[in-house]
């Protein structure tokens, strides 16, 4: 099992109101598998990938990333475990804007151990995958925001991940550019990787072998195959 969310809950608070982004989510996904959440705008879809990839403590439930309780490490581990095995896409992308793409994909190469120039062979190879080889010394301002969801796939990718977590991955890109990003998860999949991808992109579900529907911070109903 690469993620296993054990009765997830997860609210924000502030002096006035409560809000319950995630209530009482829990799912399951082995390797190789490729699954959807779908659900509306403020259902909790950012809020289930951010406490699913080790980002945001949920306020009870249990995680698991491959067997392992994030939450459980000491920030530094954590930090090099995420590294190592989530490839996270975040819906803004949290690119650095000093740095030109392909710094931005190196970056996660800095939290572990590796040769330097195999590192950067494998980014040259998945920014051209992505279609930025022409933008590769561009910082993320000179680029489209389709170029920066790009940018921000290729960096989630260049570790080598067991799983990713991807936010709204197509939300930016016209239909061609959505197709390279589904059909590299789906390999990415068939090759015996996990992904759970969160999204109200019905060309984004129609990739998904599973889909699972949130209403309101909870699943809405029970999981079902579209295989
Ligand atoms: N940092 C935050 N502080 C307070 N409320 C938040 C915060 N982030 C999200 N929310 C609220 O939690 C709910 C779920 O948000 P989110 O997980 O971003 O949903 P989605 O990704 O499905 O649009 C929404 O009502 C949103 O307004
Ligand atoms: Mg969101």
């Amino acid at each position: 099992m690469l993620l296993q969310l054990d009765n997830i809950s997860r609210t924000y608070a502030d002096a006035h109101t409560t809000v319950h982004a995630v209530n009482d989510v829990s799912l399951q996904i082995s390797e190789g598998e490729f699954v959807a959440v779908q659900g509306a705008s403020g259902c909790g879809k950012s809020t289930l990938l951010l406490t699913a990839g080790g980002l945001l403590r949920p306020d009870s439930g249990q995680v698991q990333v491959d067997g392992q309780d994030p939450y459980a490490m000491t920030n530094d581990v954590r930090a090099e475990f995420r590294a190592q095995t989530i490839g996270f896409v975040f819906q803004q992308f949290h690119l650095v804007p000093y740095l030109s793409v392909l710094e931005n994909v190196l970056a996660p190469a800095i939290a572990v151990s590796g040769s330097e120039s195999e590192t950067r062979d494998r980014a040259l190879q998945l920014i051209e995958r992505f279609g930025l080889s022409d933008r590769q010394r561009h910082v993320p301002a000179k680029l489209s925001s389709g170029e920066r969801q790009r940018t921000a796939m290729a960096r989630a990718l260049l570790n080598g991940p067991k799983l990713i977590l991807a936010d709204e991955p197509t939300g930016n890109l016209d239909h061609e550019n959505a197709d390279t990003v589904l059909g590299y998860l789906a390999d990415f999949a068939a090759d015996g990787g996990a992904v759970l991808l969160v999204t109200h992109d019905d060309r984004a579900v129609a990739c998904a072998k599973r889909v699972i529907h949130l209403q309101d911070g909870r699943i809405a109903e029970p999981v079902t195959s579209t295989a």
